[in-house]
C-alpha cells in the first residue's frame, strides 16, 4: 500500500505529478464530486486492484447542475473524503477549484449530441454537457489507462463510453455495479437529504426495479403492462413523483414495447425535493 496520498489543486501540479509515473505503471482513475460513500469505495479498491497508480478527482461540477438544482448544497466532505482515499491506498487527489477549471473566457463544451436531451438529459438541461466537458478536461489533464465508473449513473456511463469512442480518448472505461445499502437503496452522496420517513421508503424504488424483473421472469413482457403496475406502486410512495421510468433496450437504448432482449429500466423519482436514480438490467435469457 502506497504511504502517501498527495492532493493536489491545480492543473499544472496535476500534470507534473502525472509526468512522474513510469511509462510501464498503468494509472487508474476514479473521477467523483467527493462525499465519498461504498460506491465510489469500490470503484477506488477495483483501480487499486488493477492499477500501479490511482487518482481520485473531487471536483463538484457546477457546469453540469441547472441553475435550480442543488451546486450550493451538494454535500462537501473533504476531510473525511480525504481520510477514506488514504486509508484506500490513493496515490493523487486532484481537488481543484471551480476557477481553475473554468477560467474566465473558457468556452469550449463537448457534447454527445444524439443523448443530451433524452431521459436524464430532458429533466436536466444542459447536464451531460457539464459532464462531457469535465471529463474530457480531466482525462486530457491526468491520462488515466483505464477510468472507473459506476452502473448507478447508467446514462452518464454510456455517455462517456461514447464520446471516448466519437472522440480517440486512449482511456478504458470499465464500469462496476451499483452498490446498494442493505435494504436496496442504491449508495448516493443525495441520500442524506432524505429526512428518516423518506429514509425508510426510498428502498421502494429499487424494490420496484426487482418486482418488474419477477414480473418478467414470470412471463410478463408487455411494456404497457409493467410501466402501469411498476407506476402505481411508485407513485404510492410517500411525498413520491415519478419523473420518468423507462425500458429500453440494453445495448441501443431505444425504448421496447415488449420484452424480447436484454433490457435496462432507468427510473427517477422525486422524494419530496430530493431527485433519485436508479435502473436494473435484465436478461430474459
Ligand atoms: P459522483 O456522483 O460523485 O459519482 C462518481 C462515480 O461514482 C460515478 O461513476 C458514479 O456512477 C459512481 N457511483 C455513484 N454511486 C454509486 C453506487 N451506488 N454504486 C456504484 N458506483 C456509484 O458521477 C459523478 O460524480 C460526476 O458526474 C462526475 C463523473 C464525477 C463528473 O463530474
Amino acid at each position: 500500500m502506497p504511504e502517501n496520498c498527495v492532493t493536489v489543486r491545480t492543473i499544472g501540479e496535476a500534470r507534473e505529478w502525472r509526468g512522474r509515473v513510469a511509462a510501464s505503471d498503468r494509472v487508474g482513475f476514479v473521477p467523483t464530486m467527493g462525499a465519498l460513500h461504498a460506491g465510489h469505495r469500490s470503484l477506488i479498491d477495483t483501480a487499486r486492484t488493477e492499477c500501479a497508480k490511482v487518482i481520485v478527482s473531487i471536483f463538484v461540477n457546477p457546469t453540469q447542475f441547472g441553475p435550480t438544482e442543488d451546486y450550493d448544497r451538494y454535500p462537501r466532505t473533504f476531510a473525511a473524503d480525504e481520510a477514506l482515499c488514504r486509508e484506500a491506498g490513493v496515490d493523487m487527489i486532484f481537488a481543484p477549484d471551480a476557477a481553475e477549471m473554468y477560467p474566465p473566457g473558457n468556452c469550449t463544451s463537448v457534447e454527445v449530441s444524439d443523448w443530451q436531451d433524452r431521459f436524464e438529459g430532458a429533466s436536466r438541461p444542459g447536464h451531460f454537457r457539464g459532464v462531457c466537458t469535465v471529463v474530457a478536461k480531466l482525462f486530457h489533464i491526468l491520462q488515466p489507462d483505464i477510468a472507473y465508473f459506476g452502473q448507478k449513473d447508467a446514462q452518464q456511463l454510456r455517455i462517456i463510453e461514447q464520446m471516448v469512442h466519437d472522440l480517440d480518448f486512449p482511456v478504458t472505461i470499465r464500469a462496476l455495479p451499483t452498490v446498494r445499502e442493505a435494504d436496496g437503496l442504491a449508495c448516493s452522496s443525495r441520500n442524506r437529504y432524505l429526512s428518516a420517513e423518506e429514509r425508510q421508503s426510498a428502498p421502494r424504488i429499487y424494490q420496484t426495479l426487482v418486482q418488474i424483473r419477477d414480473w418478467i421472469q414470470a412471463g410478463e413482457s408487455a411494456v404497457s403492462e409493467l410501466q402501469k403496475r411498476a407506476t402505481s406502486l411508485l407513485t404510492a410512495i410517500p411525498t413520491a413523483r415519478l419523473d420518468y421510468l423507462a425500458f429500453l433496450d440494453a445495448e441501443t437504448w431505444q425504448p421496447v414495447t415488449t420484452v424480447d432482449r436484454k433490457i435496462i429500466v432507468i427510473v427517477a423519482v422525486y422524494i419530496d425535493k430530493t431527485r433519485l436514480i436508479d435502473n436494473i438490467i435484465i436478461d430474459i435469457i
